[in-house]
């Protein structure tokens, strides 16, 4: 998308984001890999202190130091600090446990975690916790925050008076560098694991109802590299789909390709934006579309785009109405940092008991989805499968 083809700029001050000085406010972060310093920079923007950081691993410990913070060695020191809430940005497959660990050093713990709240096998666990202690817990499911999704519920549901018949929403990226890496290989969801959370968050803020009982069925898509070792295939791991229809009959389609490869391309969108997501740059397609009949008896569809989007910039959303697949009317650029905003809500819920954005129950709803999902699908994730 282009500036140029969008109408006026709606850049009014968003007192969402205009968070009173959160002074006093302190965190003690696990985990010091690549979310932790999103979670930084955004927290120490909104005035909250880090006081230590804890991390499982030699070299990140060492790169909390170099950064200059207090690395503490175990729960135990970290809750000598009293910090306001435990902000965990550790591994997902630790995640239950950690909590575990937070209640016995402090049963009342404030807690900001990561998304997904935790692996499925950890749910029992994680309940068991929960019942025994009175744990504050907000989850940073960042598109529970989104300017986008907002909007394009107004204009469908208020403005045009939309009766839904489809949901679509798609995320997708060419993540092989990533999976190179080994950062984007979830053995336990597959391809469903990392952009997953965010289709589901999206899609429920549609139709709050969707659950795992209404998964009608699911897909996944290898992904093979050939690097020094040689040719290696991912199961599972190159992207995925997953069908619904919902109590109400709304048929929906969660899509996301961790390959580049778009679906749901919804002008103005162009070759330009196929071709940039294949060569792997970092770019993204992410969109939500609600079909349907407006009141006028008109079949239309509402499309909502979410940052990056090529040609705008960074923490910038914009929304097209269409009919017959050509658009009739764009609504943006407008501010739209999901993650910021998240975070500032999930801090004002923990500190003066604003709404929670994202409870653990909802939290946990999206992991069953995601594991019926998964079970549907049918592929077997293996380790690393030599093809060659
Ligand atoms: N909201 C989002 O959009 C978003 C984006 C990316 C990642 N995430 C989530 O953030 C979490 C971390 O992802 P990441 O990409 O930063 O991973 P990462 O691998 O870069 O960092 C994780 C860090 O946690 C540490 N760690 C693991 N287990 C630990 C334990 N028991 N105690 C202390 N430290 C421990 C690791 O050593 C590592 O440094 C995951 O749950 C992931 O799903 C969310």
């Amino acid at each position: 998308m282009t500036t140029s083809r969008v109408s006026t700029p709606d850049r009014r001050e968003d007192t969402r984001y205009a968070v009173r000085p959160l002074d006093g406010i302190t965190c003690v972060r696990i985990g010091y890999g690549k979310v932790a310093a999103i979670h930084e920079q955004f927290l120490r923007g909104a005035g909250v202190a880090t006081l230590a950081v804890l991390d499982d691993e030699a070299e990140r410990r060492a790169a909390a130091v170099g950064d200059g913070y207090r690395v503490v060695g175990s729960l135990n020191e970290a809750s000598e600090l009293s910090p306001t809430f435990w902000d965990v940005c550790a591994s997902t497959a630790s995640h239950a446990r950690l909590i575990d660990g937070i209640a016995r050093v402090n049963p009342a713990a404030r807690i900001l975690i990561e998304k997904p709240v935790c692996d499925f096998a950890d749910i029992q666990r994680l309940r068991m916790t929960l019942a025994r202690n009175s744990l504050q817990i907000v989850v940073n499911e960042n598109y529970f925050s989104s300017e986008v999704t907002e909007r394009v519920r107004r204009i469908a549901f208020e403005e045009l008076g939309l009766r839904p018949k489809r949901l679509l929403v798609e995320m997708t990226k060419h993540r092989l560098r990533d999976a190179l890496s080994g950062r984007f290989m979830d053995h336990a969801l597959g391809a469903f694991g990392y952009e997953g959370p965010h289709l589901v968050a999206i899609a429920r803020q549609f139709i709050p109802s969707l659950s795992e009982d209404d998964v009608v069925g699911a897909s996944l898509e290898d992904t093979a590299v050939i690097d020094e070792g040689g040719p290696q295939k991912f199961q599972g791991q190159g992207g995925g789909t997953i069908r619904l229809v919902s109590r109400e009959g709304i048929a929906v389609e969660l899509y996301t390709s961790l390959l580049g490869v778009p679906r749901h391309l919804v002008p103005p969108y162009t070759d330009e934006t196929v071709r940039l997501l294949r060569s792997g740059d970092d770019v993204r397609y992410r969109m939500v579309s609600v079909q349907g009949v407006d009141r006028t008896g008109r079949e239309l569809s509402v499309a909502g785009f979410y940052e990056p989007i090529v040609g705008l910039l960074r923490g910038e959303g914009a929304v097209a109405i269409l009919s017959d697949g050509r658009p009739m009317r764009f609504v943006g650029p407008f501010a739209d940092d999901t993650m910021r905003l998240h975070l500032i809500r999930a801090v004002r819920h923990l500190c003066d008991g604003a709404p929670n954005p994202c409870n653990v129950e909802t939290a946990i709803e999206c992991v069953n989805l995601l594991n019926r999902a998964r079970r549907l699908a049918g592929a077997v994730l293996l380790e690393y499968e030599e093809t060659g």
